[in-house]
């Protein structure tokens, strides 16, 4: 079973196109140690032909691109995007879907119905794709089963609520509801391994620590260094909280979750937003994570499980 990083940082990618921060100004002057990042997005394969894709990223097209088992050729039109899976309805999460369209077949898409609702009223992306390809959907469901996602032979899934937010244009933002935001369980179903996965993650509870220390991996929220980054660089009135995103750094952050976690788990943080000093391999805060164990996603990242 494979994973790959297609996209590890959060909303607006790294740089992002209108941001002149130290990270996003240093990496286009080549000043800092640091890499580019598209928006948010993986790709899951037992069989590296079929892969579900998980988020779609504005930034699709460029990852197809750039990997290229995503396109097996096996026909004059194909792909290897078999199904997609989104984790929310964020906008970095889900407008790739419209550059899905020129399928022949409705694309299979799973998702909770909170997010199904949210992308076929106040966003309405499904509708308008009713008129290209079309979509197939497949509600998630939030009881611990697992789901076989279709076309995606020998991989296993389990959609898991969280505690976060809604996107800004949802009408549910400021009153989340469960579903609205999930963590995914990617399961081997030969080695019994699996892997969660979790690009939004605002707060564990006692049974999410419990799953996430009987993982392989755990992939997980990396979004923001600190609380108030965003509003200490005048960039943002928002926190991380109130985003729905809880930031390493701190007690309580998500440093200190990882640091319980058994040593055998590996650590990784993916959804990495431009501001945050992680994104710069010779910083302080890089070796602070180095120091406990804890790695960051980069594109192009492959997990094996
Ligand atoms: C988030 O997860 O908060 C997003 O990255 C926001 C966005 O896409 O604008
Ligand atoms: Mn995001
Ligand atoms: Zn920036």
């Amino acid at each position: 079973m494979h994973i790959r990083v297609l996209g590890s940082a959060a909303g607006g990618g790294f740089p992002q196109w209108n941001c002149n921060c130290a990270n996003c100004q240093g990496l286009r002057a080549g000043t800092v140690k640091a890499r580019a990042r598209t928006q948010s997005s993986i790709a899951v394969s037992a069989n590296g032909q079929d892969w579900l894709l998980v988020n779609a990223s504005p930034d699709v097209l460029q990852q197809v691109r750039e990997h290229p088992p995503l396109q097996p050729a096996r026909a004059v039109r194909d792909s290897g995007i078999a199904a997609v899976l989104l984790m929310d309805a964020q906008i970095d999460h889900v407008t790739g879907l419209l550059m899905l369209r020129e399928r022949s077949t409705p694309l299979p898409l799973l998702a909770t119905p909170e997010v199904l609702s949210d992308i076929g009223n106040a966003l309405p992306l499904t509708r308008v794709l009713s008129h290209y390809c079309g979509v197939a959907e497949h509600p998630l469901p939030l009881d611990g089963r697992a789901i076989e996602p279709p076309g995606v032979p020998g991989l296993q899934v389990v959609a898991v609520a969280l505690d976060s937010q809604p996107p800004p244009y949802s009408p549910f933002r400021g009153r989340p509801r469960p579903g609205d935001n999930i963590g995914l369980l990617l399961k081997n179903p030969q080695s019994g391994a699996q892997v969660f996965y979790a690009p939004g993650l605002g707060a564990l509870t006692p049974a999410l620590r419990a799953l996430m220390a009987g993982c392989h991996t755990v992939l997980v929220d990396g979004t923001f260094w600190t609380e108030d980054e965003m509003i200490r660089l005048g960039l943002s009135k928002k926190r991380a909280a109130e985003m729905g995103h809880l930031p390493q750094s701190g007690p309580g952050g998500m440093l200190s979750e990882l640091s319980r976690l058994p040593a055998s788990v590996r650590k990784v943080l993916i959804h990495i937003n431009n501001t945050n000093p992680i994104l710069i391999e010779d910083s302080p805060e890089r070796a602070e994570l180095v120091r406990h164990g804890v790695e960051v996603a980069h594109d192009g990242m492959v997990i094996h499980f």
